[in-house]
């Protein structure tokens, strides 16, 4: 592969290219986009938590002003049932096919009508009235209903003799942590819009992939995939949430396939909460023995989730107990408890994020009663190979993360004992976390033209969500292609590009700068070709013979006020491994979102769900807090020198990884300030005082 770099465009700080069109209001996102004749679709969802639809009285709202009609389960395009149901709210959700409704918030209906406003005052006049069935939305472990997770990834792990290890231990922590339901809560609510060009279904949607997504919809529509497209140009936010065909897109086929017209579905905020996918609630044990001199002896992570009957989902909390330490016995275990609740979904780095804070909240409780600094305990438990895989690692720099962290944090001169900081009635602490997210790369496909007047048209399936994927790829582009980034005209966000991985799992910017990068070798090649497409598939090689991760460190300070109980953060610090850095200024801002979303876990989100009813009580940005500009602190992020052997470019990624273990340092810190540990998250005031 020719990776001639003579331009230079990569690893240079680059603002972002459509930053000057975001912030003029130039940019379209899903619900902008100027759609001639279009009607406006406005859900219904279901009241209850489990029962049968009795009877939905449309006759009531036809006369309602502009409506056009409504579909439902009597009248709704007939989805094809082989769609899959594995892995959230697509073609598993088979919605408006039965009168069954398997949780609140079941989109029951959509109303269509010439204006949105037309369209949402005739839904919330629609009378609705139900069978109601007993449901059960309550998670705990050891819950009747659990079971074994599917082992797809994130497979159970039995190395050496835990108990015995454990028998053995001079000091055992055996503790059990918790964390919420938590939504995506993307600023920009999702929103789809779809109509027939002849046999073609187009559609404008907000998602994370596009290509993915338009399969799924052809597959639900009974229709081969070309004749389903799929494009967005700008997004904003995903979190996760976007990354499945969701309710918005599959109603809007519908109601377009129904009514002959362009229909636009936007969720309100409350239904971005109630119709689509968050994080599951989690209640984790785990037993960790250690030698006195804090060396370990056995990890044992227990991980208990909550799924929906409608769909499997595998939330991979224990992946980092494989990764992180070494240890002669490991076991690890994901049991889920089928609930009457939404089918859950990956968001902000799904298992590593709930499965870290319980991991490293373990750790640091092993590290006080050993009377060991924390950061020695990490140091003096690093593996040389996977702990469980006892595969090499593709780079491994989570040392240096932790040391020059520590060194830019000013962490020697902590007192490690709790409570011994004041800053006038606040109670001052810091603590830290080790983390890692797995990287890697999937298949993708990328066409490059060279166009006559001398830029190259670079075309794939990408998504930019914020993050920048745009001004990384049309630097990779220009490297690979060694020309000016102003020659590059990049199109992404088109399933009509070809097959692409989506933006998700951290594996955005290696996938498709992969497929860039080769499709670039072809054009330079002997040969010269005008045009050259490349499908990585068969490029990709064997990344499994080696675990790939990136690592960091993070470091908090907070300050707690235990006449309140409120929990201010008052630093944040950061060191990253995360291979090359493709854009500073943009991976930099990644990895400070990331932790933001850390800080909100860890302080501020909670879906709070009323067993009673099984809804959720606080659907909307009044109840369901998210860490706001007062919330957070001065952050510190930066990057030690990495790479990634075997990947073009040496990139990992830098999606998740900022997610992973600020919640647990902000718990640790939390507990070196007052004493009192903080198992279950978010850490509220009530919670504070209680303890
Ligand atoms: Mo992500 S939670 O892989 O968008």
């Amino acid at each position: 592969m020719s990776m001639a770099v003579h331009v230079g465009a990569v690893g240079v700080a680059r603002p972002r290219i459509e930053g000057r069109a975001k912030v003029t209001g130039a940019a379209r996102y899903a619900a902008d986009e100027p759609i001639p004749d279009l009607a406006y679709g406005a859900l219904v969802l279901a009241t209850v938590a489990r029962g049968r639809v009795r009877d939905i009285d449309v006759a009531s709202v036809r006369d309602m002003p502009g409506v056009l009609g409504v579909i439902d389960h009597t009248n709704a395009p007939r989805l094809n049932p082989e769609a899959g149901n594995f892995f959230g709210p697509d073609g598993g959700l088979r919605l408006l096919q039965d009168d069954l409704i398997p949780h609140a918030g079941r989109p029951i209906a959509l109303v269509v009508a010439e204006t949105p406003e037309q369209a949402r005052a005739a839904a919330q006049a629609l009378p609705v009235t139900y069978d109601e069935q007993p449901h059960d939305t309550r998670l705990f472990a050891g819950h009747p209903a659990g079971r074994p997770a599917l082992t797809l990834f994130d497979a159970p792990a039995d190395i050496g003799d835990v108990d015995a290890e454990l028998a053995a231990s001079a000091v055992v922590v055996d503790e059990r942590y918790g964390t919420p339901e938590e939504n995506c809560s993307a600023m920009e609510p999702h929103s789809a819009t779809a109509w027939w060009e002849g046999d073609r279904l187009e559609a404008v949607d907000s998602n994370q992939g596009p290509f993915q997504i338009a399969f799924t919809l052809a597959t639900l529509f009974h229709l081969p995939p070309e004749r389903v497209r799929v494009r967005v140009d700008h997004i904003g936010g995903g979190f996760g949430g976007k990354t499945m065909c969701g309710p918005q897109l599959i109603l809007a086929a519908m109601a377009a396939t129904r009514f002959g017209r362009p229909v636009r579905v936007t969720l309100t905020r409350a239904e971005v909460f109630l119709a689509t996918a968050q994080r599951p609630a989690t209640d984790q044990r785990i037993r960790i023995g250690a030698d006195a001199d804090g060396r370990l002896r056995a990890i044992h992570h227990d991980a208990t989730y909550e799924i929906s009957p409608l769909a499997e989902y595998i939330e991979g909390c224990t992946e980092l107990t494989k990764t992180l330490y070494a240890a002669p016995a490991i076991r690890t275990a994901l049991t889920v408890v089928p609930l009457d609740i939404l089918p859950p979904y990956s968001m902000r780095a799904p298992g590593a994020a709930p499965g870290s804070f319980a991991l490293e909240s373990a750790m640091d409780e092993l590290a006080e009663r050993v009377g060991l600094d924390p950061l020695e305990l990490r140091l003096r438990n690093e593996p040389g190979v996977g702990p469980v895989s006892g595969l090499p690692f593709s780079s491994r720099n989570l040392v240096a993360c932790l040391r020059e962290g520590a060194r830019r944090f000013g962490w020697a001169s902590r007192d490690h004992r709790p409570r011994m900081r004041r800053a006038g009635p606040l109670l001052i602490g810091t603590g830290l976390a080790a983390t890692s997210f797995s990287t890697g790369a999937f298949p993708s496909t990328a066409t490059i033209t060279a166009e006559p007047d001398g830029t190259f048209t670079v075309a794939i399936a990408a998504a930019d969500l914020g993050t920048g994927a745009r001004t990384a790829l049309t630097a990779i582009a220009a490297d690979a292609l060694a020309v000016g980034t102003d020659r590059i005209r990049l199109r992404i966000s088109d399933s009509a590009i070809g097959p692409a991985w989506g933006a998700g799992g951290s594996r955005g910017t290696a996938s498709w700068a992969w497929a860039i990068t080769e499709a670039a070798a072809k054009i330079r090649g002997p040969e010269r070709p005008m045009t050259a497409t490349v499908d990585t598939t068969q490029l990709l090689g064997d990344l499994a013979s080696r675990e790939r991760h990136a690592f960091s460190a993070v470091f908090a300070e907070v300050g707690v006020d235990p006449a309140t109980g409120e929990v201010r953060v008052r630093r944040l610090l950061g060191m990253f491994a995360v291979g090359r850095v493709i854009n500073p200024l943009m991976a930099r801002s990644q990895v400070i979102g990331g932790m933001i979303g850390g800080l909100s876990m860890a302080l501020h989100e909670e879906g709070v769900r009323d067993p009673v009813t099984g809804r959720h009580v606080n659907a909307d940005f009044a109840g369901y807090h998210i860490a706001a500009h007062a919330d957070v602190p001065d952050i510190e992020a930066d990057f030690v020198p990495d790479d990634e052997p075997g990947v073009p470019w040496g990139i990992k990624g830098v999606g998740e990884i900022g997610n992973v273990g600020t919640a647990a340092a902000i718990a640790n810190a939390v507990w070196h300030a007052t004493g009192v540990r903080q198992r279950h998250l978010p850490i509220r005031l009530d919670r504070v005082l209680e303890s």
